[in-house]
């Protein structure tokens, strides 16, 4: 372990970790911009600077591993300064349209241009032009709100082994394209989207949905597939219209194109929401109630059971049910009717 003081605080933490892991587990707060903790450090945004005894300028704490006997200081009037103006450097060539966009109650940026009080800006120059990029069938890019943080390229690289887009050009052109400078034609996971901090990447689905105000999270299991990630579903007047994910889950926060993306058959009005019965052949299906229902398959089943035996019957269950549901499946294939022809969809 090593000792160190951060803000007056005596810390024994173990070696290898950042200063800003150290600050962070002792429940002390350093703005950041660029950092996820399940991602590599980057050193990008400089917001999460910090003092450190016997160095002459302030350092990133999220890219400096702790040293024994370090003594840190997160809070100072230069720190905050230093802090500020980034933010200010930020917002001179940022658009500033919070009312419209979809990133507002959930964008950093934002929450640090309130924290600082940025109201005016003393900044004034060049800024950067680009247009909205839609044309795939998931992820809108919005480069003029993007801060080049970084996080969307390193997830895309590290966790989904993708390296779908990158950082092109330099200086004040630099931006996060994908290759050759075309739209995203990837996994569409939306790793990169769950990531940024502004309104640079968003979900088309989300387009015109609530933001903030009256809405419910219900955190469930993606019924997919066998992975079973967490999902916090986002609803507002009984319409799920997101879904996110928490980094503290077992799959921490990461999902796939189906998971994140794959929900709009819940708010279908094509959702089969009764049970249906033909009650001849090639007529009409009827909508019936659940006893009538029930009472026509104990029927059918008995008959064709007596007339041809149990292995007249097969079962396929789905990926989409639970555990606990699959099991009852395979019980009553089994127990009640007497057949092993049962099978999963998701078997391969
Ligand atoms: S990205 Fe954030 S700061 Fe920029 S316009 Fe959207 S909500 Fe406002
Ligand atoms: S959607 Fe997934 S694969 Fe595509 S760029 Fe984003 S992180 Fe990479
Ligand atoms: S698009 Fe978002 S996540 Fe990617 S670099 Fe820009 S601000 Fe960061
Ligand atoms: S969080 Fe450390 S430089 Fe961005």
């Amino acid at each position: 372990m090593i000792q160190l003081t951060i803000d007056g605080k005596d810390l024994a933490v173990p070696e290898k970790k950042t200063v800003l892991e150290a600050a962070r587990g002792a429940g002390i707060d350093i703005p950041t911009l660029c950092h996820d903790p399940r991602l590599a450090p980057y050193g990008g945004c400089r917001l999460c600077l910090v003092e450190i005894d016997g160095m002459a300028k302030p350092v990133t704490s999220c890219t400096t591993p702790v040293r024994e006997g370090m003594v840190v200081r997160t809070v100072s009037e230069r720190l905050y300064r230093l802090r500020r103006t980034i933010v200010e450097l930020l917002l001179s060539d940022h658009p500033n349209d919070c009312m419209t966009c979809i990133g507002n109650g959930d964008c950093t940026l934002q929450e640090l241009a309130y924290f600082y009080g940025l109201r005016d800006n003393r900044f004034h120059g060049a800024r950067r032009e680009h247009h909205r990029v839609d044309a795939n069938p998931f992820i809108t890019r919005e480069q003029n709100k993007c801060v080049l943080c970084g996080l969307c390229v390193r997830v895309c690289e590290e966790v989904q082994g993708v390296s779908a887009i990158g950082f092109a050009d330099r200086g004040f052109e630099t931006k996060i394209v994908p290759p050759f400078g075309e739209d995203l034609n990837c996994e569409f996971c939306g790793q990169c989207v769950a990531v940024c901090p502004t309104g640079a990447l968003s979900a088309r689905l989300w387009a015109g949905k609530p933001r903030t105000g009256g809405i419910r999270s219900t955190r469930t299991v993606c019924t997919f597939c066998g992975c079973g990630c967490n999902l916090t579903l986002k609803t507002k007047a009984n319409e799920v219209f997101r879904v996110d994910s928490e980094p503290t889950t077992h799959n921490r926060g990461w999902l796939c194109v189906k998971g994140r993306f794959g929900y709009d058959f819940i708010n279908s009005p094509e959702r089969l929401r009764t049970p249906l019965i033909r009650r001849s052949k090639g007529g009409p299906l009827e909508a019936v109630d659940w006893p009538e229902a029930l009472q026509h398959i104990v029927s059918a089943v008995t008959r064709i059971k007596a007339e041809h035996g149990p292995d007249a019957f097969a079962g396929l269950s789905s990926a989409r049910c639970t555990n606990e549901e699959n099991y009852l499946f395979q019980k009553l294939l089994r127990a009640a009717i007497g057949t092993n022809n049962v099978d999963h969809c998701a078997r391969y």
